[in-house]
């Protein structure tokens, strides 16, 4: 079969420099410049792209996102500017449901915020900034770029849906005679074919020692993996949390994802192939090395290293609860009812709602996808977020058994 140009520019690094592991592999499928999964311009969320998230789905959990920014912003007193800090926004399809349910709330903190939108994708930045560009003036935040010389306390709430899954991970394979327990699954090119295939090595040197760490700190909690058992795992969503306290000094930070602890996500009982997909036309596969650039690439989120991150990097930890739970507790009681039977509500928009809701509320699909809140700030001002007296909107929900 004829090679695609990034599969040609794959092949070319590893006949340059070696085999190279899957989370190099990832950057360059995903990101690679015009060319990646994430950097061109063709459409991949929504019904007729690859995946649906829950913001293409239906505005709702925008308007439950918006609660939640808005009493942390009073609980913290009101500061100006505040910040709303989205990590993979993609066009702004839940920073826009967020900002419209504030100003259908008449909410002073529209007036207060400030919006930076963290995007690989050219183009759907230059559409959300767009979108953003056209809103009525009382209802159009300022967007800001994160100044890293000199800046100021910066008060806010950081989102990431659907992102930290969409970051690179390395694959290792347990392996008992290994001096580590395992190797890493890396990419290299078939001898005959030239093909891309899978080559089990040490890892590098450059980040052996990272993931070395990761593993272990997995196997010490639950279980060294098995013989032939595959397994993620992602330096780069470490990474990004421990930058979070470079964007955010006061406020929160909330991640949506499907993700699961640890143990469960290595149960050699139920996941010796790991959980890494692709997915294309909302199909998904295991073959994750066909198509560099053509096809999305994503594992489960590891909510156990997620919460390690966090308190490493100086976060307090709020609540753990799923996308149902978050829903359910966030006080939207009022929005449900304005879709349903509101001066506005229409037929068409009562089913769309009942259908999103289905999917929405779903404890297989979307709805048991794991919702993580960490603070920042003062002690005074953890407090003040994480009574549990008092909890934030959306938090409130019975903490999640996770299997
Ligand atoms: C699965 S989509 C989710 C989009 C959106 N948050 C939603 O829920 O609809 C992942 C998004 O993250 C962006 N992305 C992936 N890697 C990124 C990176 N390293 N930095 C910034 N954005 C990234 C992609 O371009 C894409 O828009």
């Amino acid at each position: 079969m004829e090679r695609g140009p990034l599969e040609t520019l794959i092949a070319e690094e590893i006949r340059a420099h070696g085999p190279i592991s899957f989370a190099r592999f990832m950057e360059r499928a995903l990101l690679e410049p015009a060319i990646g999964y994430y950097a061109s311009q063709q459409v991949r969320a929504g019904r007729s792209g690859d995946f649906m998230t829950a913001p293409e789905l239906h505005p709702l959990l925008g308007a439950a996102i918006a609660r939640l920014a808005e009493e942390t912003w009073r609980r913290i007193g009101c500061p100006q500017p505040f910040r709303w800090i989205e990590f993979g926004a993609g066009s702004g399809a839940l920073l826009l449901a967020a900002l419209a349910h504030l100003e259908r709330e008449d909410s002073p903190l529209l007036a207060a915020l400030e919006i930076e939108a963290i995007e690989a994708n050219p183009f759907r930045r230059a559409e959300l900034e767009a979108s953003v560009a056209a809103l009525p003036q009382h209802a159009r935040p300022r967007l800001v770029q994160r100044d890293t010389t000199a800046r100021g306390e910066i008060a806010g709430i950081v989102v990431a849906n659907e992102f930290l899954d969409a970051l690179p991970f390395h694959i290792v394979v347990g392996r008992t005679a290994a001096p580590r327990g395992f190797l890493e699954r890396c990419v290299g090119l078939d001898a005959s074919s030239g093909e891309l295939t899978w080559v089990e090595a040490e890892p590098d040197a450059a980040y052996e020692h990272s993931l070395t760490a990761r593993v272990q700190a997995h196997t010490a909690a639950a279980a060294t993996l098995a013989e032939g058992q595959l397994a993620e795992f992602s330096l780069a969503a470490d990474a990004w949390v421990a930058t979070l306290p470079s964007y955010l000094d006061r406020g929160v930070a909330l991640v949506i994802d499907y993700g699961r602890e640890s143990g469960a996500l290595r149960d050699a009982a139920t996941r010796m192939a790991g959980t890494a997909l692709a997915y294309s036309e909302h199909r998904a596969t295991s073959d994750l090395l066909s198509d560099p650039g053509g096809r999305d690439l994503t594992a489960h989120v590891d909510l156990t290293a997620l919460r390690v991150a966090a308190t490493a990097a100086g976060l307090g930890h709020i609540a753990s609860t799923t996308q149902a739970g978050l829903l359910a507790a966030a006080g939207i009681d009022g929005e449900l009812q304005r879709l349903r039977s509101g001066p506005d509500a229409t037929l068409e928009g009562a089913l769309a709602l009942r259908t999103a809701l289905a999917s929405l509320m779903d404890p297989r699909g979307m709805g048991g996808f794991a919702v993580e809140l960490f603070t920042a700030g003062s002690p005074s001002d953890r407090m003040a977020l994480s009574n549990p007296a008092d909890p934030l909107p959306g938090t409130a929900a019975p903490i999640r058994r996770l299997v």
